[in-house]
C-alpha cells in the first residue's frame, strides 16, 4: 500500500491536524515528518483543537510528570469525541511505544497507536482507521522505510531555515535512570548515503542549518559496514552538501573523541556549540548512574573543547535527587556548574521510571528535598546564563535569521548565534534564511537585543559560499 494516498480522503470540507509534541527533538522531528506525510494527503495544520480531523500526540516517558501530561491529555480529550465522533485521534512516541494496545483499552476514544519507528506509515494507517473505523495499534521492530521516498518525489514542503535530521535511532547506554532504551530499541545508525541526500533535499528547499539528532549522536556508525565514525560523518557532510551550518545533539562525554573536539576548530560550518550532558558532579552518583566518566574527566573535556575553540557555546543536562544523593554530591554538582559556567542548562528532579535499574535502588530522595535543591540549582544557573549574555553586550555576532520574533509586532526579526544564543533584531523580511552580523545592544535571560550593522562581516557570501576558512 502506498504511504500517501493519490488523493486525499475525501470526508467534508477541508481537513484539519492538530498536532501537539511532549518530549525531545527527536519527537519534535517525528511530529514534523506526520505533519508533512499528513498534509500531502490534504491534512492542513490548526492550533484550534475544536476545528481538528485529526489529533495527533506525540508522547514522552522519560519522566513521571511527562507522562502524566499524556494522559491529563488524552482524558480531556474524551468530551471532543463525544461531541465529534468523526474525530481521529492518533498517539505515537515513547508512551505509544511502552504501553501499545493496552492504551486502546485504557482510553476507548483512542484510534491509532503508533510506536516510536512507525511514523512513515502513518498516511497509510489513518486512511485504514478512517475508512474502516478500524482501531489499530502498530509498533514495527524496525524503523520503516518511506520518509527519503517522499522528500524525493518532492511532495513535501519544508518551511523553515533549521531542519532536524535523524541520523541514528536507540540507545545502548543504560544509564541507570533512563527509560530511553527501553523505548526507543538498540542503537541504529543510518547510512552516510540516506544522511547526505536528506541533507542535499533540505538544502534544496532553502534549509540552512541542520541538526543532526540522536540519543548518542557522538558514537555514530557503530554496526554499520560502512565503517564510518562520527566524525568522518561531520566532514563528509561539511565537504559535500551546500549546508551553512550543522550542530548536532546529543553527545555523550564517554565518546566524546579528540578528532570530534578538533573538528571544531577545523571545520568552519560547523557551529562552535555542543550539548553535553554531565548529570551530576559527583563520582559516586555518576558510577551507579553507568555514566562512565568522572566528573574530572568530565572538566578536562570542557577545558580541550575551551582551549580549541575558546568561543564555544556550551549546554548540559543535569538531574538532582538520584538515589542515595547526599548534601556533599549535591554541593559538588553546585560546584561543577559555578567551575564551568555553562551557557545553557536543563536540569531535571529525578524520577523513577518501570523497568530501569535505578528504580529498584534503595534511599529514594523526598520530593521535597529534590525540589530544593533543584531550586538552588537553577538560581545558580539563572545568574550565570544573565552574566554571560550580559557579557555579550557590545559584541558583534554572526547571526542565521530564522524568521520574525514570537513576542514583536511582526517587524523584529529572530536567529541564533554559533552559540546557539536567541539574537531579536529589526531588518526586512527578506533577510530569513541568510547570515548576517548583529551588534548586541542588551541582553536577557532567554535572549539577546541587537542591530544589524552595516556590513555582514560574514563568512559566507550571498551564495552560500565560504568567504574565508577561519
Ligand atoms: N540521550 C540524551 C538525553 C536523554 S533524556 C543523553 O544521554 O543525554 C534527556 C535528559 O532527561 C537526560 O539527559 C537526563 O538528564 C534526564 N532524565 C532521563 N531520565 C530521567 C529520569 N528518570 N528522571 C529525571 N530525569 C531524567
Ligand atoms: Fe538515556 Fe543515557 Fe541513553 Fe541518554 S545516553 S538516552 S540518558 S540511556
Ligand atoms: Fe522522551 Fe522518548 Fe525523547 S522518552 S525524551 S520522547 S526518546
Amino acid at each position: 500500500m502506498p504511504i500517501v494516498p493519490d488523493t486525499p480522503i475525501a470526508r467534508h470540507g477541508p481537513l484539519h491536524l492538530y498536532a501537539h509534541t511532549i518530549g525531545c527533538q527527536m519527537n519534535e522531528y517525528d511530529t514534523q515528518r506526520a505533519q508533512h506525510i499528513l498534509g500531502a494527503q490534504g491534512y492542513t495544520p490548526t492550533t484550534d483543537i475544536r476545528q481538528a480531523d485529526v489529533i495527533f500526540l506525540n508522547t514522552c516517558s522519560v519522566r513521571a510528570k511527562a507522562e502524566q501530561k499524556v494522559h491529563s491529555f488524552l482524558g480531556r480529550l474524551r468530551r471532543l469525541k463525544k461531541d465529534n465522533p468523526r474525530l481521529i485521534i492518533i498517539v505515537a512516541g515513547c508512551v505509544a511505544q511502552q504501553l501499545g494496545p493496552d492504551l486502546l483499552r485504557r482510553f476507548e476514544h483512542l484510534d491509532l497507536v503508533l510506536g516510536t519507528r512507525a511514523i512513515p506509515s502513518i498516511g497509510s494507517l489513518l486512511q485504514r482507521v478512517v475508512s474502516r473505523s478500524e482501531r489499530l495499534a502498530h509498533l514495527p521492530e524496525s524503523e520503516e522505510e518511506g520518509w527519503e521516498s517522499l522528500l524525493c518525489k518532492g511532495e513535501l514542503t519544508i518551511p523553515g531555515v533549521v531542519a532536524p535530521v535523524t541520523i541514528m535511532q536507540g540507545c545502548d547506554n543504560f544509564c541507570s535512570y533512563c527509560i530511553v532504551p527501553h523505548v526507543r530499541g538498540r542503537e541504529r545508525s543510518r547510512r552516510s548515503g540516506a544522511i547526505l541526500h536528506e541533507i542535499d533535499l533540505l538544502t534544496r528547499h532553502g534549509v540552512k542549518e541542520v541538526l543532526l539528532l540522536g540519543q548518542n549522536v557522538n558514537s555514530y556508525g557503530k554496526g554499520l559496514e560502512e565503517g564510518l565514525t562520527f566524525t568522518e560523518l561531520l566532514r563528509r557532510i561539511h565537504d559535500r552538501t551546500s549546508v551553512l551550518r550543522i550542530r548536532f545533539t546529543t553527545s555523550h562525554p564517554k565518546d566524546l573523541t579528540e578528532s570530534l573536539m578538533g573538528a571544531f576548530a577545523e571545520l568552519p560550518r560547523l557551529c562552535r556549540w555542543i550539548h553535553l550532558p554531565f548529570q551530576s558532579g559527583s563520582d559516586r552518583i555518576l558510577r551507579q548512574m553507568n555514566r562512565s566518566y568522572t566528573a574530572a574527566r568530565y572538566m578536562s573535556l570542557i577545558d580541550r573543547l575551551r582551549s580549541l575553540r575558546p568561543d564555544m557555546g556550551l549546554s548540559a543536562d543535569v538531574m538532582v535527587g538520584f538515589p542515595g544523593e547526599t548534601e556533599e554530591d549535591f554541593r559538588q554538582t553546585m560546584q561543577l556548574i559555578a567551575a564551568i559556567r555553562f551557557d545553557n542548562l536543563f536540569s531535571f528532579s529525578y524520577s523513577d521510571r518501570p523497568g530501569t535499574s535505578a528504580s529498584q535502588l534503595p534511599d529514594k530522595i523526598p520530593a521535597d528535598v529534590k525540589a530544593r535543591r533543584l531550586q538552588e540549582l537553577q538560581k545558580l544557573q539563572m545568574d550565570i546564563v544573565l552574566d554571560k549574555n550580559r557579557a555579550e553586550i557590545g559584541g558583534q555576532r554572526e547571526v542565521l535569521v530564522e524568521g520574525f520574533s514570537k513576542q514583536s509586532d511582526g517587524n523584529q526579526l529572530t536567529g541564533r548565534t554559533e552559540q546557539n544564543r536567541i539574537v531579536n533584531f529589526q531588518g526586512p523580511v527578506d533577510l530569513v534564511g541568510q547570515l548576517v552580523t548583529v551588534r548586541i545592544h542588551n541582553a536577557f535571560q532567554h535572549s539577546l537585543l541587537g542591530e544589524r550593522t552595516g556590513h555582514d562581516d560574514c563568512r559566507w557570501n550571498e551564495a552560500g559560499q565560504p568567504r574565508t576558512q577561519s
